[in-house]
């Protein structure tokens, strides 16, 4: 059950799509040009949550969907999801799915482990206890900044964060690390967060 889960053992991940749309009109036989870059966020999805065989239960991820009058967070939940595949086609479907109910202030499931909601960046940051990390390239090199932990890792798309967002993970003291030297795409960032902690065996 979701409440009895140590939320400082939880492996969370935000991700925010400036031009996501939050309406379901868009085609799945082309994600990147008709959903305002969908494809990017479903491909973090996949790095959230895949193993070679199995999916990661202790992990959620939120989207953050900027690309409408009024932006939607998805929240997929590792712990009860079902019909994720990891091609982006099926997952953009599901958000499809989330995008077609009435979304109000809390959240509404549309199909298991995924939900909708009205919101955005500082709603999901309200709801994550624990530390904070923003992935930037220029953070500080996560392997100097001495083993991380479970905690909400939070990620921009291909715009990277706006000056406003800057400044809200930084009045909410998040910790600002870098991955590596080079600028990656967000999900390759998932990967190599979740295998730090795959290796010190946290979260
Ligand atoms: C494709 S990058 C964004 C590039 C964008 N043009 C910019 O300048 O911000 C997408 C996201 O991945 C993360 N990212 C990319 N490379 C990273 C690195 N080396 N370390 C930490 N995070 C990184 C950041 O969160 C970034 O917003």
């Amino acid at each position: 059950m979701g409440w009895l889960r140590d939320p400082l053992a939880m492996r969370d991940f935000v991700v925010v799509g400036h031009l996501a749309k939050t309406t379901p009109d868009f085609l799945l036989e082309d994600i990147p040009g008709t959903s305002g870059r969908m494809d990017i966020l479903c491909r973090c999805i996949n790095s959230a949550f895949f193993l070679s065989h199995g999916l990661r239960r202790d992990v959620r991820c939120f989207l953050v969907l900027k690309g409408g009058e009024n932006s939607k967070l998805i929240r997929i939940d590792g712990e009860s999801v079902r019909h994720l595949n990891p091609d982006e086609r099926t997952t953009a479907a599901l958000i499809r799915k989330a995008l077609a109910i009435e979304s109000g202030s809390e959240w509404t499931q549309s199909t298991p482990g995924i939900s909708v909601c009205l919101g955005g960046l500082p709603k999901v940051l309200d709801q994550l206890p624990g530390i904070l990390y923003y992935l930037r390239e220029d953070g500080a090199d996560l392997r100097l900044e001495g083993p991380i932990s479970g905690g909400t890792f939070v990620l921009g798309d291909h715009l990277g964060m706006t000056e406003a967002e800057e400044q809200l993970l930084q009045s909410r003291k998040a910790r600002v690390i870098s991955v590596g030297p080079l600028s990656l795409h967000a999900d390759h960032c998932i990967i190599l967060i979740q295998s730090e902690l795959d290796r010190v065996g946290q979260g």
